[in-house]
């Protein structure tokens, strides 16, 4: 893969960029030094990018996807003319294999795949095209409702934990953790942000920081082991994150070390917010027991930065998302709505509206 001079503006409501019939991700691992962009023009560039973590967090994962599929059409057609939709299959099985929690790879994946039918024999890219710039879209005013919603149940004068980034660089634009963060800010209900560093990725010191920062919103890191402690200091109103997949009883998969995050919140009386939009919510997984959990390279735990800091001879386990029980959860807000204490029959009634 190419990068390119930038000629973007590069900040965090432009990591997904569709110009000059090409995709273009700013190139996550490389924040916050770097501020370069990636050109794609292929369908296995694009889940190789997903893969290796140019672009990440899981509604950024599905438009990413979502502007695959795109580049998936175009080949297809280029290739085999009216004969496209048999000619696509391999390509979308790439994309659907870049990366297994995050819900919304597959729910973009099955949405562009809906027009088939009625494209036929055209040549599918503008209709596509269109279907991409359209969740991408949705997904930036689906984040500003939800966070202004979230926003509501925050009362002023306390600080929020957050965990790993769910901002803009996460998703389309604005975030949804981000997103509510960045809204009761805006209100003046957030003295202070406290970011997890989130390892081994560090999502948290490198993205949640940066973007933060930009904002001009006050943010602190914290290791990750250190939010209990911050806790027991009393000035923590709320932890703040985002998901990667919502199963139907409200059991939320998000990052690792959310789980225990929503244990020490409880304990200390700290409530819970999950912010995501309905596309991050699968009906089909009846609890969190049923959600895949991607275990990556043990090498991204043993080293960092590049630089070996495990003891030589030694292994690591690497599951990069938990599952955090509906019951530790206080509130998950979508662009439809709150949902307090969830459980099934409330996120049932949330989606059959
Ligand atoms: O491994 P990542 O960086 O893709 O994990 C991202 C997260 O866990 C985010 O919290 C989640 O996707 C919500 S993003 C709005």
């Amino acid at each position: 893969m190419e990068v390119q001079p930038l000629t973007i503006r590069a900040d965090a409501d432009h990591a997904i960029v569709w110009e000059n019939s090409r995709l273009y991700l700013l190139d996550q691992r490389r924040l916050p030094a770097e501020e370069c962009y990636i050109e794609l023009q292929r369908a296995d560039e694009t889940a190789r990018a997903i893969q290796d973590m140019v672009v990440r967090g899981a509604p950024a994962i599905g438009i990413t996807a979502a502007f695959g599929v795109v580049l998936a059409a175009r080949a297809a057609f280029q290739g085999a003319g009216g004969a496209w939709r048999s000619a696509i299959g391999p390509e979308l099985q790439i994309l659907a294999e870049s990366r297994p929690t995050a819900v919304n790879l597959f729910w973009a994946l099955q949405r562009m795949q809906r027009l088939f039918p009625e494209i036929g024999d055209q040549d599918p890219e503008p209709a596509l095209l269109r279907e991409a710039q359209a969740i991408h879209r949705e997904d930036v005013a689906a984040n500003r409702t939800l966070g202004d919603l979230g926003a509501e149940l925050i009362e002023a004068g306390k600080s929020v934990i957050t965990h790993c980034n769910a901002g803009a660089l996460a998703t389309g634009g604005y975030g949804t953790a981000l997103g509510v963060i960045r809204s009761a800010h805006a209100k003046g209900r957030i003295e202070r942000v406290f970011a997890d560093e989130t390892r081994p990725w560090l999502q948290g010191s490198r993205l949640t920081a940066w973007e933060l920062a930009r904002d001009e919103i006050p943010v602190t890191l914290l290791t990750d082991g250190a939010a209990a402690s911050r806790m027991a200091r009393g000035d923590i109103g709320w932890v703040i994150v985002g998901s990667d997949r919502i199963a139907a009883n409200g059991d939320v998969a998000n990052k690792i070390g959310t789980y225990h995050l929503a244990v020490a919140a409880r304990y200390h009386g700290v409530r819970v917010m999950v912010a995501a939009p309905t596309s991050t919510i699968d009906m089909s997984a009846p609890s969190g027991e049923e959600i895949p959990i991607e275990c990556r390279n043990p090498e991204e735990v043993l080293s960092c930065a590049g630089t070996r800091v495990g003891a030589f001879g030694v292994d690591a386990w690497n599951p990069v998302f938990d599952v955090t029980p509906a019951a530790l959860v206080d509130a998950i807000v979508t662009e439809r709505g709150v949902v307090l204490s969830p459980d099934r029959k409330k996120i049932a009634e949330l989606m059959a509206d």
